[in-house]
């Protein structure tokens, strides 16, 4: 480690602040150049505070202006200011007021924390330490304070301003071209939660009713000309508000609920007390410009953020390892309102796909942690798939072990006891260990212990005995700073199914605990005996994924055949067929390093042929089971001496084949899969849809489709989004005839619309081909792309470096270096993107030699740089450690 680097906040190092701020009150008068920010705080110290301890305030690039203490200025001697610290000594024994004075520049602020501009608009951004950006502050989330917010702003530039809480007066100020708005957030809370926003915006209204009768003013600000795109996130808001009163009891608690969408934000939305700010990808949408995909964001993440206001703002974190309390519980809250609303397995599917391709090869590199880490040197790099998407997962397993209705218990607990508090892990399992009496000690270590673990599971059939035996085995691998670790606790959802395709019922079971239709798995070995089973059953395991681990049991292909066609349990369905397709990837892959030809099993092409052609089986679902495991599934799967271009062809050959042997099935399906009315967002229509365009991919990438005929059709005649992006993804990434127009046709139509034109710059970073590199460095001289905007950034850079595994890994080492390059210049702009992008190179250890060795050598010429921030230090240290 370098001896500059500073020391890292470790958990064990906690402890409550000396100091309470009741309340806060801020004036803010906004002028884009010199913004000035007067506090108020009103401060006490706690009884556990040792006597004449001095107050230390956070800070980050602040310019003191003024300081007052109970109404009068402090003497220089009595306090020392910097810009990242203020310290104040000889502070009364009893309450005081502290009045601080900043100024900001709300124009320079390129980082996008604390407050800064977005197309003229003021806006802010605090989770998790911008809030020291605009004033000193003790600024960590067990410092809960109630706020009350003054703006000011030229009325010509700001029409409108936005605080937390509730609006309790405005009007204009006599005799200048100014005018103000005061808001008041009743309920207490972290620094974090802060928000405020004014600019000249449109605004989409609409009214919700409590379950307890109250009136919630609902408003959706946008940019002006935007106000028709925003009826989709306000319909989500709206279900959002109904589904958590009746799935979980929670009603919203102010007067209104504001939303402001912007086009510079570093991450997807944010949760602020009663005014959410947004990403605009993540409200914006109509037919022409947002796909299915697109819509489901929005459904997730409006219902994500207003889920937070009970579980992250009501009941917040106690310090920022707690992270996965706030964000693991709310993710898990938002799939189930998106099962709720849409189907529940393809749902769960399309979860499960997205832990597997992102947090599994988190947690199988140099970036692995607990979902509860214990250290860290920066904060912003853990907002991570593992806090997010595993952290939902032990949410689910929780319920899983528990049941249903203790799981409710426990979660009740959970709100009654914990309202208004900033909590721990700790406090929340204590709720459901309580209201289910289960200890829960050993189910901790999800928090606690990084890596994916294995389930290993070998079964036989005794005919004479009627006994049906499972051994289960499991073990968790070691990951940076944990070598040994500990048997967890592991529900496996399972059931026996018959020769006939029904389920086994009634068996009884030893070896290890069972509810309803889960095993408790607890030890490094169970053997679990069924008995009376009448004739050899195929094991359906893990059904619905019941929990985040790798799954490997001695099952023939021709057993998950049969469970591909036959479980009832779809996601097992969908996951027997997957695992068939996995294997005879791998094969392909090897065949191809190895440069022999690529053959696929008939088995798998009819398993595959069989889904298509099924119409009881919803279209989304039969869309799911077409799509072969990703690139990055292979190379986690396949785990060292990776060769992403092996693996690109390997994938691009067994498609092609299939699409071959089944051409006529899939043309017929695509015809009637053709929508039979005018365009509609929902999951039966969207679904279609899906089918129809993995249908395409598949006939395109096949000998019939190398004309491009159907796609050039297909992309002509889309009247969405979804069909247009789908074609011209598959003329582009198939080199069809045609594609370059399609390319110029679609920059024409959408060049004015920067979220449409993503999709353009991301279907043209991914294409597969050698001069990938150069259609990159290319574009970022396009006039729709700017390197200030994140958005803009991840839909071309970031796409290249994530979504285009065989030329980002390229073995001369030119993606790698491109990448380094764009790292180290966005570093000194706005360092959360360039850590973002520069955890791109997690999975460099599993590559080949070659490409490793470059791999590395990029990293190490950003590491060598002194001028790093702190954010991007800590990825490649990591990384190189
Ligand atoms: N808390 C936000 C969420 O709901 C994410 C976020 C983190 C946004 C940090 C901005 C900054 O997921
Ligand atoms: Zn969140």
């Amino acid at each position: 480690m370098r001896p500059d680097t500073p020391a890292p906040v470790r958990l064990e190092d906690y402890r409550p602040t000396d100091f309470a701020i009741d309340t806060v009150s801020l004036d803010i008068r906004l002028a884009p150049k010199a913004t000035q920010v007067r506090a108020r705080l009103a401060i006490r110290r706690r009884d556990t505070a040792a006597k004449g301890a001095p107050l230390v305030l956070d800070g980050d690039e602040l310019d003191l202006v003024s300081l007052a203490l109970d109404g009068r200025p402090l003497a220089a001697d009595a306090y020392t200011a910097a810009p990242d610290r203020l310290e104040i000594r000889a502070l009364p024994d009893g309450p005081f007021v502290l009045e601080i004075e900043t100024r900001l520049d709300p124009d320079a602020n390129t980082k996008l924390m604390g407050l800064y501009r977005s197309s003229g608009t003021y806006c802010t951004q605090c989770e998790a330490e911008g809030f020291r950006r605009i004033t000193y502050f003790l600024d960590r989330p067990d410092c809960l304070s109630v706020y009350t917010t003054r703006i000011e702003a030229r009325e010509s530039d700001a029409p409108v301003l936005l605080g937390n809480g509730n609006p309790v007066e405005a009007g204009r100020i006599e005799g200048t071209d100014r005018h103000y708005a005061v808001w008041h957030d009743p309920h207490p809370k972290p620094a974090y939660l802060f928000a405020m926003v004014a600019g000249d915006l449109a605004r989409v209204s609409n009214r919700f009713t409590t379950a307890d009768g109250r009136d919630v003013a609902l408003n959706i600000y946008v940019e002006h000309g935007n106000e028709g795109a925003c009826d989709w996130a306000m319909d989500s808001l709206k279900r959002s508000m109904r589904w958590d009163e009746e799935v979980f009891g929670r009603i919203y608690d102010l007067e209104v609920f504001n939303i402001v969408a912007v086009s510079d934000f570093n991450m997807g939305a944010m949760e602020n007390k009663g005014l959410n700010i947004f990403n605009d990808k993540y409200v914006l949408a109509s037919p022409d410009t947002a796909t299915d995909q697109d819509y489901a964001g929005i459904e997730a993440v409006i219902a994500h953020e207003y889920f937070h206001n009970w579980t992250g703002n009501r009941i917040t974190c106690r310090d920022w390892f707690q992270l996965c309390l706030k964000e693991g519980l709310t993710v898990f809250r938002d799939q189930e309102f998106s099962s709720d609303m849409r189907s529940r397995p393809v749902k769960r599917i399309a979860d499960v796909r997205l832990l597997k391709s992102h947090q599994f090869p988190e947690d199988a590199g140099p970036l692995a942690h607990p979902v509860r880490p214990r250290l860290y040197h920066e904060i912003n790099n853990f907002y991570t798939a593992t806090v997010y998407e595993k952290g939902a997962e032990v949410v689910r397993m929780l319920k899983a072990l528990l049941g249903p209705e203790d799981f409710r218990a426990g979660m009740d607990l959970f709100f009654e006891r914990h309202d208004g508090e900033a909590t721990t892990v700790e406090a929340f399992l204590a709720c459901f260990q309580e209201a289910s009496g289960r200890d829960l000690a050993q189910f901790s270590l999800w928090y606690e212990q990084a890596g994916t673990p294995t389930l290993t599971v070998d079964s036989k059939y005794e005919p004479e005995a009627r006994r049906f035996t499972m051994t289960v085995r499991q073990s968790v691998p070691p990951t940076p700073k944990q070598s040994a670790k500990k048997p967890m606790t592991i529900p496996l959802k399972a059931a026996l199914i018959g020769p006939d395709g029904t389920e086994m019922t009634g068996l009884s079971v030893a070896g290890a605990e069972m509810t309803g239709d889960t095993l408790h798995i607890r030890n490094p070995s169970h053997m679990i005996v069924f008995s009376d089973v009448p004739a050899r059953p195929v094991p359906s395991l893990l059904r619905e994924f019941s929990a985040p681990v790798h799954l490997k049991s001695d099952l023939s292909d021709a057993d998950l055949l049969f469970l591909a066609a036959r479980d009832t349990d779809p996601f097992n369905r969908w996951q027997a067929l997957q695992s068939v397709a996995l294997s005879a990837l791998i094969k392909a892959t090897q065949a191809a390093a190895g440069q022999r030809p690529i053959t696929v099993d008939p088995e798998l092409v009819d398993a595959i042929g069989a889904s298509i052609a099924d119409d009881s089986l919803d279209p989304a679902f039969r869309a799911l089971c077409l799509q072969l495991p990703g690139e990055t599934d292979l190379a986690r799967e396949i785990g060292k001496d990776v060769d992403p271009e092996a693996i690109c062809q390997a994938r691009r050959q067994v498609r092609a084949t299939i699409a071959d042997r089944l051409a006529e099935t899939m043309l017929a399906t695509y015809t009637a899969m053709t929508s039979p009315g005018p365009f509609s967002p929902d999951a039966a229509a969207s679904g279609r849809r899906a089918l129809r365009n993995v249908l395409l991919e598949y006939l395109s990438h096949g000998t019939g489709g190398q004309d491009g005929t159907l796609a050039r059709a297909h992309f002509d005649a889309a009247d969405n989004m979804t069909d247009r992006a789908a074609a011209l993804g598959v003329l582009v990434h198939a080199r069809l005839p045609g594609h370059e127009e399609a390319l110029a046709a679609f920059a024409d139509r959408h060049g004015h619309t920067p979220l449409a034109l993503d999709k353009w710059f991301t279907i043209q970073a991914t294409a597969p081909f050698g001069d990938a590199l150069d259609t990159v460095k290319r574009l970022t001289t396009h006039a729709g792309f700017s390197m200030g905007n994140p958005n803009r950034v991840r839909a071309l850079i970031g796409a290249f470096a994530t979504g285009n595994q065989s030329q980002f890994n390229r073995a001369d080492g030119a993606g790698f270096d491109y990448l380094a390059e764009v790292v180290l210049s966005l570093d000194k702009t706005n360092p959360q993107v360039a850590a973002r992008l520069a955890s791109a190179f997690r999975s460099w250890r599993s590559l080949e030699p070659e490409r490793q060795a470059r791999a590395e050598a990029a990293l190490r010429h950003v590491a060598a740089m002194a001028e790093l921030s702190p954010d991007v230090r800590d990825i490649v240290d990591r990384c190189l450690q």
